[in-house]
């Protein structure tokens, strides 16, 4: 369901009106998998303010990530976090709130963060060059690992065997073989990823519980398949997306130099305010999906929506993010001096029950590692990523990001 739009882009950008900054809007535009999930009937939503009243409001069913399938699969068990409703998915964000908590992320990641992007800085300037998407990988998984509570294997091996299941979009059209192939290596994987990985961690927590996601799960009395279903959640969910973001925003900053000069002298706070505007104008997860539990209706734009029950809504996160009325002018571009109220309604991080908790965490620990990249001398693109798409986050995949020192 498209909205009728007082605003459109063009309007609000009147002395540029043909300028589009989005790096993976042509991609975007070219996906044909959003069209073939409504294929089977559905709305679909490109409002903001529609979009964060549907995600508010409570009658709804996950209907995204492959949700309903593996609802199927998992129905008598635990299901993850991302998949829950109701009062079993709200005891679960409470009781798990404290791994998220302002304070812990800036107090107890902070270290790690530091520590981690230290090592990976020296081993790019050793190398003298590196593919930028290996090392948000190796960011973003050891950060994601240490709360989760994936600790007890090898980092390099979880994030070959993460990256191998997560990544899907830069070959849209597979042969047969292929598609075997890819499944069998997949097979394979998950196995590895569940004994090297999961189940190392269970057993040590069994013994000893910590302050992380899998010592609550067993607490909860989760079986290991519950749990490792909850891991490759949080794999999905805190590692590959805070990747992608990573490379996003340093393919931006290092084709402005004024702008990386910015983020560099600006404190935490300007360097997360920049941030921001680019996950804004480039979503990771483009799209969110829920399924009406119950008839709805909303008041939207003096108008009154109706959605019946069972009905698939397909919320366009791209086009929330560009609604001029949450966005303000010129919504195409990246403008970090854009009104900061207007940059609090980016959809980015999803909205209502399920609003990602590990916002905090992605934003800071972006900004630690890209304030070390972008600082060191000599740094420079050789290379800009290849632009994949992924048809389960509906978003970008950027990979072969070649930078260099010197
Ligand atoms: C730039 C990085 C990230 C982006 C763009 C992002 C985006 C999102 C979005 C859009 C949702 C909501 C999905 C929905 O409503 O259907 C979500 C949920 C979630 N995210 Fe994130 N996320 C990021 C990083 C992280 C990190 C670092 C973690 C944890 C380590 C994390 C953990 C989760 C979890 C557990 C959920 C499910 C919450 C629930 O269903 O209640 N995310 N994320």
């Amino acid at each position: 369901m498209s909205q009728p739009q007082v605003l459109t882009a063009e309007a609000v950008c009147p002395y540029q009106p043909g300028v589009d900054e989005r790096k993976s809007a042509a991609a975007a535009a070219a996906s044909d998998a959003r069209a073939k999930k409504l294929s089977n009937g559905g709305v679909r939503v490109e409002s903001f303010a529609l979009t964060r009243k549907i995600l508010r409001s409570g009658g709804t069913r996950q209907a995204g990530f492959m949700a309903e399938l593996v609802n199927k699969a998992t129905a008598k068990g635990s299901q993850p976090v991302l998949f829950q409703e109701g009062d079993v998915h709200q005891k679960q964000r409470i009781a798990t709130a404290r791994f998220f908590a302002p304070r812990v992320v800036t107090s107890r990641y902070r270290d790690l963060m530091n520590s981690l992007g230290d090592r990976l800085m020296e081993k790019l300037k050793t190398q003298g060059k590196a593919d930028l998407s290996d090392l948000s990988l190796d960011m973003a998984v050891a950060v994601a690992a240490e709360i989760i509570g994936l600790t007890d294997g090898s980092l390099v091996g979880m994030s070959k065997r993460l990256n191998s299941f997560f990544t899907g979009g830069l070959k849209h059209k597979m042969t047969r073989f292929e598609r075997m192939t890819n499944f069998i290596s997949s097979q394979y994987n998950l196995l590895g990823f569940f004994w090297l990985d999961v189940k190392p961690a269970i057993r040590a927590r069994r013994k000893a519980p910590k302050e992380d996601v899998i010592s609550h799960l067993i607490s909860q009395g989760y079986s290991d398949t519950e749990i490792l279903t909850e891991c490759m959640t949080y794999g999905a969910a805190g590692m590959v997306t805070t990747r992608e973001f990573i490379v996003m925003c340093a393919w931006h900053l290092l084709e402005r130099d004024a702008l990386k000069a910015e983020f560099v002298a600006t404190d935490e706070a300007g360097r997360i305010a920049i941030l921001e505007e680019i996950l804004r104008l480039e979503p990771v997860v483009g799209a969110l999906y829920r399924r009406a539990a119950k008839d709805l209706s909303f008041e939207d734009n003096g108008e009154t929506i109706h959605i019946p029950a069972g009905t698939l809504i397909d919320m366009d996160i791209r086009a929330a993010n560009s609604d001029p009325i949450a966005a303000g002018e010129c919504p195409f571009q990246l403008k970090p001096e854009r009104d900061t109220k207007a940059l609090l309604g980016s959809m980015s991080f999803g909205d209502g029950n399920h609003r990602c908790p590990g916002a905090a965490v992605a934003l800071q620990e972006s900004a630690i590692f890209l304030e070390k990249l972008l600082k060191i001398p000599g740094l420079h693109a050789v290379k800009p990523p290849n632009l994949g798409w992924n048809t389960l986050t509906v978003g970008y995949e950027l990979r072969d990001a070649i930078i260099a020192v010197g």
